[in-house]
């Protein structure tokens, strides 16, 4: 599919009543469906309790370990952070890396804010080697920024 039908899709998520939960991992389910280096798809949520770790809300692939994440810790902590994308082209190059899958090999990381806040970040991994590139991050920074009000509700409903 490409990516203005995945857009359009994407909208159409977010304009339905499914629930907020729902909404997002529909985009995970279609994100990892149709772009086939995208082989992990989910979203990190901010833990308002603490604002100092992200816990692990939808996502499309296999189980993680890494379902809590210290600010800092890894390239989503550090993503967290300094509020910044990470294109990582080859993660075993990174000395601040968590390993989810050693067949993975790329990481693409943005955080999503909403209303001047960050409420989670959307996280994808690939088992190709520089997989994210200039039209991936357009499109994923989008995705980040769309999906950001529906984020902040997951991270409201589920951790208060
Ligand atoms: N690799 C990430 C951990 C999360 S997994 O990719 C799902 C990191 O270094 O923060």
């Amino acid at each position: 599919m490409i990516i203005s039908k995945l857009k359009s899709e994407i909208l159409v998520f977010l304009n339905s009543d499914l629930s907020a939960e729902k909404k997002l991992q529909d985009i995970c389910d279609i994100l990892r469906k149709e772009m086939k280096e995208y082989h992990w798809v989910g979203f990190y949520l901010v833990d308002n309790s603490s604002h100092e770790e992200l816990v692990l809300g939808p996502y499309s692939g296999a189980a993680t370990d890494h379902t809590r994440i210290g600010f800092g810790d890894g390239i989503c902590g550090q993503a967290a952070d300094t509020l910044s994308v990470f294109v990582v082209d080859d993660v075993n190059a990174e000395s601040n890396y968590l390993a989810c899958s050693p067949d993975v090999k790329s990481e693409y990381v943005s955080p999503v804010i909403w209303q001047g806040e960050l409420v989670g970040e959307l996280d994808l991994d690939s088992r190709t080697i520089a997989a994210f590139q200039c039209i991936d991050v357009e499109f994923l920074s989008w995705v980040a920024e769309v999906s950001a009000e529906t984020v902040a509700k997951v991270s409201g409903d589920l951790l208060g």
